[in-house]
Protein backbone atom coordinates (compact mmCIF):
# COMPACT_ATOMS: atom_id res chain seq x y z
CA UNK A 1 0.00 0.00 0.00
CA UNK A 2 1.63 3.32 -1.07
CA UNK A 3 1.17 5.00 2.42
CA UNK A 4 2.47 7.92 0.74
CA UNK A 5 0.72 8.19 -2.02
CA UNK A 6 -2.68 8.37 0.04
CA UNK A 7 -1.01 10.58 2.65
CA UNK A 8 -0.02 13.13 -0.78
CA UNK A 9 -3.93 13.13 -1.96
CA UNK A 10 -5.33 13.56 1.78
CA UNK A 11 -3.32 16.40 2.18
CA UNK A 12 -4.54 17.87 -1.37
CA UNK A 13 -8.45 17.07 -0.17
CA UNK A 14 -7.24 19.89 2.67
CA UNK A 15 -6.97 17.67 5.68
CA UNK A 16 -3.89 18.44 7.78
CA UNK A 17 -0.76 16.58 7.80
CA UNK A 18 -1.03 15.76 11.32
CA UNK A 19 -4.94 14.11 11.07
CA UNK A 20 -3.86 11.69 8.33
CA UNK A 21 -0.66 10.70 9.72
CA UNK A 22 -2.89 9.48 12.75
CA UNK A 23 -6.18 8.61 11.16
CA UNK A 24 -7.57 6.52 8.87
CA UNK A 25 -9.57 7.70 6.48
CA UNK A 26 -13.31 7.32 7.30
CA UNK A 27 -16.23 6.79 4.88
CA UNK A 28 -19.67 7.34 6.50
CA UNK A 29 -22.16 4.77 4.83
CA UNK A 30 -25.50 5.72 5.95
CA UNK A 31 -28.30 3.81 5.70
CA UNK A 32 -32.25 3.37 6.61
CA UNK A 33 -32.63 -0.42 6.74
CA UNK A 34 -31.59 -2.98 9.35
CA UNK A 35 -28.89 -4.47 9.18
CA UNK A 36 -30.21 -7.94 8.81
CA UNK A 37 -31.55 -7.23 5.11
CA UNK A 38 -29.81 -7.41 1.63
CA UNK A 39 -28.96 -3.90 1.90
CA UNK A 40 -27.51 -4.15 5.58
CA UNK A 41 -25.60 -7.07 4.91
CA UNK A 42 -23.84 -5.58 1.50
CA UNK A 43 -23.22 -2.42 3.31
CA UNK A 44 -21.65 -4.47 6.32
CA UNK A 45 -19.64 -6.91 3.67
CA UNK A 46 -18.91 -3.41 1.63
CA UNK A 47 -17.06 -2.20 5.25
CA UNK A 48 -15.45 -5.60 5.88
CA UNK A 49 -13.66 -5.53 2.47
CA UNK A 50 -12.72 -1.77 1.59
CA UNK A 51 -10.98 -1.84 5.40
CA UNK A 52 -8.89 -5.40 4.52
CA UNK A 53 -8.30 -4.36 0.95
CA UNK A 54 -6.99 -0.57 1.86
CA UNK A 55 -5.19 -2.29 4.70
CA UNK A 56 -7.15 -0.36 7.42
CA UNK A 57 -6.40 3.33 5.85
CA UNK A 58 -9.88 3.66 4.64
CA UNK A 59 -12.12 2.88 8.06
CA UNK A 60 -15.98 2.34 6.72
CA UNK A 61 -18.75 3.68 9.64
CA UNK A 62 -22.10 2.08 8.76
CA UNK A 63 -25.08 3.70 10.34
CA UNK A 64 -28.44 1.61 9.58
CA UNK A 65 -31.58 2.07 10.43
CA UNK A 66 -32.41 5.53 10.08
CA UNK A 67 -29.76 6.20 12.97
CA UNK A 68 -27.84 8.89 11.36
CA UNK A 69 -30.32 10.37 8.72
CA UNK A 70 -33.94 9.50 7.17
CA UNK A 71 -34.60 9.39 3.55
CA UNK A 72 -34.48 12.69 2.54
CA UNK A 73 -31.93 14.04 4.97
CA UNK A 74 -29.55 11.61 3.63
CA UNK A 75 -29.32 12.67 0.20
CA UNK A 76 -28.54 15.97 1.30
CA UNK A 77 -25.87 15.36 3.81
CA UNK A 78 -24.24 13.24 0.97
CA UNK A 79 -24.46 16.65 -1.25
CA UNK A 80 -23.26 18.44 1.48
CA UNK A 81 -20.28 16.30 2.39
CA UNK A 82 -21.33 14.89 5.61
CA UNK A 83 -21.71 11.37 4.65
CA UNK A 84 -19.79 9.53 1.87
CA UNK A 85 -21.96 6.91 1.05
CA UNK A 86 -25.67 5.82 0.72
CA UNK A 87 -28.05 3.09 -0.81
CA UNK A 88 -30.96 4.96 -1.23
CA UNK A 89 -33.66 2.95 -3.08
CA UNK A 90 -34.24 3.56 -6.74
CA UNK A 91 -37.71 4.87 -5.44
CA UNK A 92 -35.82 7.93 -4.14
CA UNK A 93 -34.21 9.91 -6.92
CA UNK A 94 -36.92 12.01 -8.09
CA UNK A 95 -36.47 14.73 -5.79
CA UNK A 96 -33.10 15.08 -6.90
CA UNK A 97 -34.25 15.64 -10.78
CA UNK A 98 -33.62 12.19 -11.73
CA UNK A 99 -36.77 11.14 -12.88
CA UNK A 100 -35.54 8.60 -14.78
CA UNK A 101 -34.62 6.45 -11.93
CA UNK A 102 -38.60 6.03 -11.28
CA UNK A 103 -38.39 3.40 -14.39
CA UNK A 104 -38.13 1.10 -11.97
CA UNK A 105 -40.93 1.96 -10.34
CA UNK A 106 -43.58 0.97 -13.05
CA UNK A 107 -45.27 -2.03 -12.05
CA UNK A 108 -44.73 -5.24 -13.49
CA UNK A 109 -41.84 -3.97 -15.60
CA UNK A 110 -39.61 -6.77 -14.38
CA UNK A 111 -40.59 -10.28 -14.50
CA UNK A 112 -38.27 -11.42 -12.07
CA UNK A 113 -34.35 -10.94 -10.85
CA UNK A 114 -32.95 -12.20 -14.20
CA UNK A 115 -34.60 -9.36 -16.35
CA UNK A 116 -33.66 -7.13 -13.87
CA UNK A 117 -30.39 -8.10 -13.80
CA UNK A 118 -30.35 -7.46 -17.96
CA UNK A 119 -30.97 -3.64 -17.02
CA UNK A 120 -28.77 -2.91 -13.88
CA UNK A 121 -25.55 -5.25 -15.48
CA UNK A 122 -26.16 -4.11 -18.74
CA UNK A 123 -25.72 -0.66 -20.85
CA UNK A 124 -28.56 0.40 -19.91
CA UNK A 125 -28.13 0.68 -15.78
CA UNK A 126 -24.45 2.16 -16.65
CA UNK A 127 -26.37 4.93 -18.48
CA UNK A 128 -28.71 5.82 -15.88
CA UNK A 129 -26.12 5.76 -13.61
CA UNK A 130 -24.47 8.13 -15.18
CA UNK A 131 -26.90 10.34 -15.36
CA UNK A 132 -26.29 11.20 -11.78
CA UNK A 133 -23.09 12.89 -12.13
CA UNK A 134 -24.71 16.55 -13.54
CA UNK A 135 -25.85 16.38 -9.73
CA UNK A 136 -22.59 15.42 -8.03
CA UNK A 137 -23.24 12.36 -7.65
CA UNK A 138 -21.35 9.44 -8.65
CA UNK A 139 -23.06 6.16 -9.42
CA UNK A 140 -20.79 2.69 -7.71
CA UNK A 141 -23.21 0.15 -8.29
CA UNK A 142 -26.94 -1.71 -7.97
CA UNK A 143 -27.77 -3.93 -5.13
CA UNK A 144 -30.92 -5.61 -5.45
CA UNK A 145 -33.64 -6.55 -2.90
CA UNK A 146 -36.50 -7.82 -4.38
CA UNK A 147 -40.55 -7.89 -5.43
CA UNK A 148 -42.86 -6.15 -3.29
CA UNK A 149 -46.33 -7.36 -1.92
CA UNK A 150 -49.14 -5.65 -0.61
CA UNK A 151 -50.56 -5.35 2.73
CA UNK A 152 -53.01 -3.78 4.50
CA UNK A 153 -55.32 -5.09 7.82
CA UNK A 154 -58.32 -6.87 5.31
CA UNK A 155 -57.57 -9.50 2.71
CA UNK A 156 -56.41 -8.32 -0.76
CA UNK A 157 -57.48 -10.35 -3.77
CA UNK A 158 -58.19 -8.01 -6.21
CA UNK A 159 -57.33 -4.12 -7.25
CA UNK A 160 -60.92 -3.10 -5.61
CA UNK A 161 -59.98 -4.55 -2.24
CA UNK A 162 -57.51 -1.48 -1.82
CA UNK A 163 -60.46 1.08 -2.66
CA UNK A 164 -60.19 4.17 -0.96
CA UNK A 165 -57.19 2.92 1.82
CA UNK A 166 -54.30 5.14 2.30
CA UNK A 167 -51.50 3.03 1.12
CA UNK A 168 -47.63 4.39 2.34
CA UNK A 169 -45.49 4.35 -0.51
CA UNK A 170 -42.01 5.79 -1.17
CA UNK A 171 -41.57 9.65 -3.04
CA UNK A 172 -41.74 8.67 -6.04
CA UNK A 173 -44.38 10.05 -8.14
CA UNK A 174 -44.32 6.64 -10.27
CA UNK A 175 -45.48 4.85 -6.97
CA UNK A 176 -48.24 7.32 -6.41
CA UNK A 177 -49.60 6.79 -9.76
CA UNK A 178 -49.66 2.96 -8.81
CA UNK A 179 -51.39 3.21 -5.95
CA UNK A 180 -53.91 5.77 -7.56
CA UNK A 181 -54.60 3.27 -10.56
CA UNK A 182 -55.79 0.77 -8.12
CA UNK A 183 -57.74 3.16 -6.32
CA UNK A 184 -56.23 3.72 -3.47
CA UNK A 185 -54.80 6.86 -1.75
CA UNK A 186 -51.17 7.86 -1.81
CA UNK A 187 -49.28 8.77 1.22
CA UNK A 188 -45.66 9.43 1.23
CA UNK A 189 -43.65 8.86 3.99
CA UNK A 190 -40.40 8.28 5.20
CA UNK A 191 -39.12 4.72 5.82
CA UNK A 192 -38.52 5.56 9.88
CA UNK A 193 -42.05 6.41 10.02
CA UNK A 194 -44.09 3.75 8.53
CA UNK A 195 -44.15 0.89 11.41
CA UNK A 196 -45.81 3.63 14.05
CA UNK A 197 -47.93 5.07 11.20
CA UNK A 198 -49.24 1.95 10.28
CA UNK A 199 -49.76 1.07 14.10
CA UNK A 200 -51.76 4.19 15.01
CA UNK A 201 -53.62 4.11 11.89
CA UNK A 202 -52.37 7.27 9.88
CA UNK A 203 -51.87 4.60 7.16
CA UNK A 204 -53.93 1.53 6.25
CA UNK A 205 -51.24 -0.51 4.11
CA UNK A 206 -48.31 -0.52 2.24
CA UNK A 207 -46.45 -2.36 -0.13
CA UNK A 208 -43.03 -3.47 0.68
CA UNK A 209 -40.10 -6.81 -0.02
CA UNK A 210 -40.55 -9.20 2.41
CA UNK A 211 -37.25 -8.47 4.43
CA UNK A 212 -38.22 -5.13 4.64
CA UNK A 213 -41.60 -5.74 6.26
CA UNK A 214 -40.35 -8.66 8.61
CA UNK A 215 -37.08 -6.41 9.94
CA UNK A 216 -39.23 -3.18 10.42
CA UNK A 217 -41.70 -5.89 12.02
CA UNK A 218 -44.96 -4.57 10.00
CA UNK A 219 -45.98 -8.05 9.94
CA UNK A 220 -47.03 -7.12 13.59
CA UNK A 221 -49.12 -4.45 12.24
CA UNK A 222 -50.63 -5.57 9.48
CA UNK A 223 -53.08 -8.66 9.18
CA UNK A 224 -53.24 -9.14 5.71
CA UNK A 225 -50.19 -9.18 2.73
CA UNK A 226 -50.24 -10.74 -0.89
CA UNK A 227 -47.88 -12.00 -3.20
CA UNK A 228 -48.42 -9.70 -5.92
CA UNK A 229 -44.91 -9.51 -7.35
CA UNK A 230 -46.45 -6.12 -8.58
CA UNK A 231 -43.06 -3.97 -8.49
CA UNK A 232 -39.62 -4.34 -7.73
CA UNK A 233 -37.28 -1.85 -5.27
CA UNK A 234 -33.61 -2.22 -4.86
CA UNK A 235 -30.79 0.16 -4.51
CA UNK A 236 -28.09 2.59 -6.41
CA UNK A 237 -25.39 2.55 -4.34
CA UNK A 238 -23.60 5.90 -4.54
CA UNK A 239 -21.12 8.48 -3.58
CA UNK A 240 -20.45 12.79 -3.51
CA UNK A 241 -17.98 12.78 -6.39
CA UNK A 242 -15.87 15.53 -5.38
CA UNK A 243 -14.91 13.24 -2.48
CA UNK A 244 -14.19 10.12 -4.91
CA UNK A 245 -12.94 11.81 -7.75
CA UNK A 246 -10.51 13.47 -4.96
CA UNK A 247 -9.31 9.73 -3.36
CA UNK A 248 -5.84 8.94 -4.08
CA UNK A 249 -6.09 6.45 -7.49
CA UNK A 250 -4.57 3.73 -5.60
CA UNK A 251 -7.43 3.78 -2.51
CA UNK A 252 -10.05 4.53 -4.99
CA UNK A 253 -9.30 1.17 -7.14
CA UNK A 254 -9.19 -1.15 -4.10
CA UNK A 255 -12.90 1.12 -2.79
CA UNK A 256 -13.62 -0.53 -6.06
CA UNK A 257 -12.46 -3.48 -5.95
CA UNK A 258 -14.39 -3.85 -2.35
CA UNK A 259 -17.82 -2.33 -4.04
CA UNK A 260 -17.44 -5.36 -6.96
CA UNK A 261 -17.30 -8.05 -4.32
CA UNK A 262 -20.15 -6.81 -2.21
CA UNK A 263 -21.96 -5.88 -5.37
CA UNK A 264 -21.74 -9.76 -5.98
CA UNK A 265 -22.93 -10.49 -2.78
CA UNK A 266 -25.51 -8.04 -1.68
CA UNK A 267 -27.00 -9.52 -5.41
CA UNK A 268 -26.23 -13.26 -4.44
CA UNK A 269 -28.28 -13.19 -1.12
CA UNK A 270 -31.45 -10.89 -1.80
CA UNK A 271 -33.99 -13.22 -3.31
CA UNK A 272 -32.80 -15.87 -0.40
CA UNK A 273 -32.93 -12.83 2.46
CA UNK A 274 -36.61 -12.30 1.47
CA UNK A 275 -37.52 -15.78 1.32
CA UNK A 276 -36.19 -16.26 4.58
CA UNK A 277 -38.42 -13.44 5.86
CA UNK A 278 -41.75 -14.08 3.97
CA UNK A 279 -40.97 -17.69 5.74
CA UNK A 280 -40.51 -15.77 9.17
CA UNK A 281 -43.75 -13.72 8.66
CA UNK A 282 -45.48 -16.78 8.00
CA UNK A 283 -43.81 -18.83 11.55
CA UNK A 284 -44.95 -15.25 13.01
CA UNK A 285 -48.89 -16.29 12.24
CA UNK A 286 -49.47 -12.44 12.80
CA UNK A 287 -49.72 -11.75 8.92
CA UNK A 288 -52.03 -14.24 6.85
CA UNK A 289 -50.21 -14.44 3.23
CA UNK A 290 -51.99 -14.72 -0.08
CA UNK A 291 -50.74 -15.98 -3.23
CA UNK A 292 -53.07 -14.73 -5.74
CA UNK A 293 -54.28 -17.00 -8.45
CA UNK A 294 -52.98 -16.63 -12.24
CA UNK A 295 -56.62 -14.79 -12.67
CA UNK A 296 -56.13 -12.44 -10.02
CA UNK A 297 -52.34 -11.74 -10.83
CA UNK A 298 -53.91 -10.62 -14.11
CA UNK A 299 -56.60 -8.24 -12.53
CA UNK A 300 -53.44 -6.37 -10.84
CA UNK A 301 -51.93 -6.36 -14.15
CA UNK A 302 -54.28 -5.18 -16.10
CA UNK A 303 -54.76 -2.64 -13.21
CA UNK A 304 -51.46 -1.49 -13.12
CA UNK A 305 -49.57 -1.61 -16.87
CA UNK A 306 -51.32 1.54 -18.24
CA UNK A 307 -49.26 3.62 -15.58
CA UNK A 308 -46.31 3.15 -17.66
CA UNK A 309 -47.82 4.99 -20.71
CA UNK A 310 -49.23 7.61 -18.26
CA UNK A 311 -46.23 8.07 -16.35
CA UNK A 312 -44.41 8.28 -19.81
CA UNK A 313 -43.57 12.13 -19.72
CA UNK A 314 -42.16 12.14 -16.50
CA UNK A 315 -39.79 9.30 -17.01
CA UNK A 316 -39.00 9.83 -20.66
CA UNK A 317 -40.40 7.30 -23.51
CA UNK A 318 -36.68 6.52 -24.53
CA UNK A 319 -35.65 5.04 -21.29
CA UNK A 320 -38.84 3.40 -21.11
CA UNK A 321 -38.50 1.45 -24.54
CA UNK A 322 -34.68 0.68 -23.40
CA UNK A 323 -35.72 -1.48 -20.26
CA UNK A 324 -38.62 -3.24 -22.69
CA UNK A 325 -36.19 -3.84 -25.46
CA UNK A 326 -34.10 -4.92 -22.76
CA UNK A 327 -36.37 -7.46 -21.15
CA UNK A 328 -39.09 -7.91 -23.56
CA UNK A 329 -41.72 -6.34 -21.85
CA UNK A 330 -44.58 -5.29 -23.94
CA UNK A 331 -47.25 -4.04 -22.36
CA UNK A 332 -50.18 -4.51 -25.36
CA UNK A 333 -49.54 -8.24 -24.86
CA UNK A 334 -51.38 -8.88 -21.72
C1 LIG B 1 -38.64 2.21 1.65
O1 LIG B 1 -38.62 3.41 1.95
O2 LIG B 1 -39.65 1.50 1.72
C2 LIG B 1 -37.36 1.55 1.19
O3 LIG B 1 -36.76 2.40 0.25
C3 LIG B 1 -36.42 1.31 2.32
C4 LIG B 1 -35.16 0.71 1.82
O4 LIG B 1 -34.14 1.38 1.82
O5 LIG B 1 -35.22 -0.47 1.42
Amino acid sequence: MKIRALFIGLVAMGLSAAAVAADPLVIKFSHVVANDTPKGKAADKFKELAEKYTKGAVKVEVYPNSTLYKDKEEMEALQLGAVQMLAPSLAKFGPLGVKEFEVFDLPYIFDGYDDLHKVTQGPVGKQLLGKLEARGIKGLAFWDNGFKSLSANTPIKAPEDVKGKKLRVQSSKVLEEQMRALGAIPQVMAFSEVYQALQTGVVDGTENPHSNLYTQKMHEVQKHMTLTDHGYLGYAVITNKKFWDGLPAEVRGQLEQAMKDSTEFANKIAREENDKALEAVRASGKTAIYKPTDAEKMAFKKALVPVHKKMESRIGAETIQSIYKDTGFDPSKL
